[in-house]
């Protein structure tokens, strides 16, 4: 009696927040140390067993909550732990998952978690989709970025020495469990890059998302959970609405670019161990946003209101011209590209993103002149 009222109780407390894609819809469990819910969220995908994926970071740090929450569902399993970082996310980690799963003789019933930060979910995620041409899978997102940002929306691959996710595909994941006491054992630099991906959905969709932030920036920038909680909440619901509306980035999905076609240039060109991805995204994000200032198409003064943020954020805000010169190629190279000209998010006001082609060169000279006016 006891255990079926804590079940009916666990059960009430439970407040999931719906992607609606049809047949493809799912939903996504925010919470602050709940084992069940991703019991659960297992369970009820019924799998003939599980390929679980995670990297050896996450492993130490979270293994044990993700072994309670697993192993009363009784059902045959295969680990699989890769080294960490943006340098694995290669060919060479998604042949492991390939390789593990046929090993272990999966069929189409497997059900593939993915347990960890963006890197591991994009991986994960790309081999459930192709193998035996796509079976199920769970994100368990143990960083903010990917509770927030990577673990919603479908978008699975990986890197090619040619640039970042330059291979991939859509497949929607079966269910997301974000529990932010994972979040007690990220690295505070890593879990600013979180606020950074948070900080850009607000600017280009949420304004009083942006306000919250603003707000609570110091206690964010701590790490502090209970400020973080309806933060997170609000960002995922924000992501969720723009994905809802176009699940295959034809038209706004877009938006969710801001700051990554500098941001994804600043990462590339630092050989992905200068930069950490939010914080190539935060720099990205304030350059992209004065370049189209410059051109008179996002107002000023919110490009300092949001640089303004992001530092309180400790996020890192302004770099050298020699670096965004020395990046450019890269720019020049993004899979965004459409002939001549970027399909670039611009910020019309707090909240308000469309997605406009910006010609290259402008944008650069925009930059370049930008930057030569704004520095000291
Ligand atoms: N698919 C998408 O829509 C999408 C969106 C945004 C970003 N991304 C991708 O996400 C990746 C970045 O994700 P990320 O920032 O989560 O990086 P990550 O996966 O590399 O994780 C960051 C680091 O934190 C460690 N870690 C993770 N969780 C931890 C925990 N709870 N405790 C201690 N250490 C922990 C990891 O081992 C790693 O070293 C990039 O590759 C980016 O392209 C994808
Ligand atoms: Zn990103």
């Amino acid at each position: 009696m006891a255990t079926h009222q804590s079940t009916v109780t666990a059960a009430l407390r439970r407040d999931p927040i719906t992607v609606p894609l049809g047949d493809r819809s799912y939903a996504i469990d925010v919470c602050d140390g709940r084992p069940d819910l991703l019991t659960d969220a297992v369970a009820r995908c019924a799998p003939s067993s599980i390929l679980f994926v995670t990297d050896r970071n996450v492993k130490r740090a979270r293994g044990a909550a993700f072994e309670r929450a697993l192993a009363p569902l009784g059902v045959r399993r295969t680990n699989v732990t890769l080294l960490p970082g943006e340098r694995r996310k290669s060919l060479a980690s998604v042949s492991k998952l390939w390789d593990a799963a046929l090993g272990a003789g999966v069929d189409r019933d497997v059900l593939v978690i993915a347990a960890g930060g963006g890197v591991v979910g994009d991986l994960a995620g790309f081999a459930a989709s192709t193998l035996l041409r796509g079976v199920r899978f769970v994100q368990v997102p143990t960083t903010l970025l990917a509770m927030v940002d990577s673990s919603v929306g479908g978008k699975t691959g990986f890197d090619h020495a040619r640039g970042k996710n330059l291979i991939g595909s859509f497949h929607q994941p079966s269910a997301v469990v974000a529990d932010l006491a994972h979040l007690e054992t990220l690295p505070v630099r890593e879990l600013r890059c979180g606020l950074a991906e948070i900080a850009k959905v607000a600017v280009v969709a949420d304004a009083g998302l942006l306000e919250l932030l603003e707000r609570d920036a110091a206690a964010l920038a701590a790490g502090d959970r209970r400020a973080l909680a309806p933060i997170v909440r609000r960002a995922i619901e924000a992501k969720v609405r723009i994905v809802a509306e176009d699940e295959r980035e034809a038209g706004p999905r877009a938006l969710l670019n801001l700051g990554h076609t500098v941001g994804h240039a600043l990462e590339v060109h630092g050989a992905f161990t200068r930069w950490l991805h939010g914080e190539a995204v935060a720099l990205g994000m304030v350059a992209e946003m004065e370049g189209c200032a410059a051109l008179g198409l996002t107002p000023p003064p919110l490009v300092r209101r949001v640089s303004d943020l992001l530092a309180r954020l400790g996020l890192p805000t302004r770099l050298p011209v020699a670096e965004v010169s020395a990046a450019w190629p890269y720019v020049a190279s993004d899979k965004k590209r459409d002939g001549a000209a970027l399909r670039l998010p611009i910020v019309r006001g707090e909240g308000r993103g469309v997605v406009e082609r910006v010609p290259i060169e402008v944008l650069r000279d925009a930059l370049g002149a930008s930057r030569g006016a704004a520095s000291p």
